[in-house]
């Protein structure tokens, strides 16, 4: 009986003593915007090289920012890594997230120094990636269709019901496309081009990638999505050929942010600061992503595709990441384009 009784408390103890060092190591709440494969790869490498123990989430770029905007009373995630710019531009004038210079500032191209500018410290850009869109070239050569490679193709009539792309107030992807198009082709003309587009368009996702995923499986012809994600289904051995639309398009600025009011504000820094370096960039090809990584010393992935080669458009981060210009056009959309899900 004295046996056990000591027995238990040594187990008490251990427990005890276990429980002290997972919070002596820390604990990290991570709300992720990419790919399912290479969030799990940050939270399994960032968890091996400072014991900090993960919990992720993975929800898509406009999903993350409207839960992060109604836990803000009382914030459940501690960081916010991955998704477009734009949403988090968005976060930041709201006040969401919380200022922070890492270390590693002088380690990052001009494009991610000028988000955390255009975002006071409270975003700051982790990789590049241009918009356009993947065709299954198997379905092409069966319906007879000549191949897409301009915007203005994809809302001509033989491509009616054979588009894929997302909602954009899930998706930054979606959103993305709708402030390019604005761009492109100014507010009125790009609103006609989404209704004409409307319909062509098979279904609206909830994710941005999953058009070119269901593009490689012959659920879709096209799938509008960044050209990264495209060319991860042609890694995949999908019959897939990704397109740099003829008139120009715009990109993404991915950014991470950290929660204002985060719980575990030194584990949260500690994910920012390792998020940055090269090493932990690199990860990204790995999980067979290939945007353009911020940091100047971390490789870029040959299958990336050459943003040189891209005719991007001087895409305003400052506007289309604002609070009221992402409201209003969004707004417009539900009232113009009446998308069924
Ligand atoms: O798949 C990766 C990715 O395209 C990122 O480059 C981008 O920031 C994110 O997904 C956008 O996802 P969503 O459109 O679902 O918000």
């Amino acid at each position: 009986m004295k046996l056990a009784r000591i027995a238990l408390s040594a187990l008490v103890s251990a427990a005890a003593l276990a429980a002290a060092d997972a919070s002596a190591q820390g604990r990290l709440n991570l709300y992720c915007s990419v790919q399912e494969d290479w969030c799990q790869l940050m939270q399994t490498e960032f968890e091996k090289a400072t014991g900090v123990r993960v919990a992720m989430t993975r929800k898509s770029s406009g999903e993350t920012y409207a839960q992060i905007k109604a836990e803000k009373d009382n914030p459940r995630g501690d960081i916010w890594w991955g998704g477009t710019g734009d949403p988090h531009l968005q976060a930041a004038e709201e006040n969401l997230t919380a200022a922070y210079e890492s270390p590693r500032m002088g380690e990052m191209q001009d494009w991610a120094v000028q988000q955390w500018k255009t975002g006071r410290q409270r975003t700051v850009g982790i990789y590049a990636g241009a918009l356009g869109f993947g065709f299954n070239t198997e379905l092409l050569a069966k319906k007879s269709l000549p191949e897409p490679k301009c915007w203005a193709d994809l809302v001509k009539p033989e491509y009616k019901g054979e588009v894929q792309v997302a909602n954009p107030h899930s998706s930054g992807t979606s959103y993305t496309m709708v402030a390019s198009l604005v761009q492109i082709l100014g507010e009125n003309g790009a609103f006609d081009y989404l209704r004409k587009l409307n319909v062509n368009v098979n279904q609206y996702t909830k994710s941005g990638a999953a058009p070119i995923v269901a593009a490689g499986r012959g659920e879709t012809l096209v799938g509008i999505v960044f050209m990264h994600d495209a060319i991860t289904q042609a890694v995949r051995n999908f019959p897939i050929k990704t397109v740099a639309p003829c008139e120009g398009t715009g990109y993404e600025i991915g950014s991470m942010s950290i929660i204002a009011g985060a719980r575990n504000m030194e584990s949260a820094r500690r994910f920012y600061d390792w998020a940055l370096t090269a090493d932990a960039q690199a990860l990204g090809a790995k999980a067979q992503s290939y945007q353009v990584p911020s940091n100047r010393n971390a490789p870029t992935p040959p299958q990336a595709p050459r943003l040189s080669d891209v005719k991007l458009i001087n895409y305003d981060f400052q506007k289309f990441g604002s609070s009221d210009e992402r409201k209003r056009l969004l707004t417009r959309f539900d009232a113009e384009i009446k998308i069924s899900n």
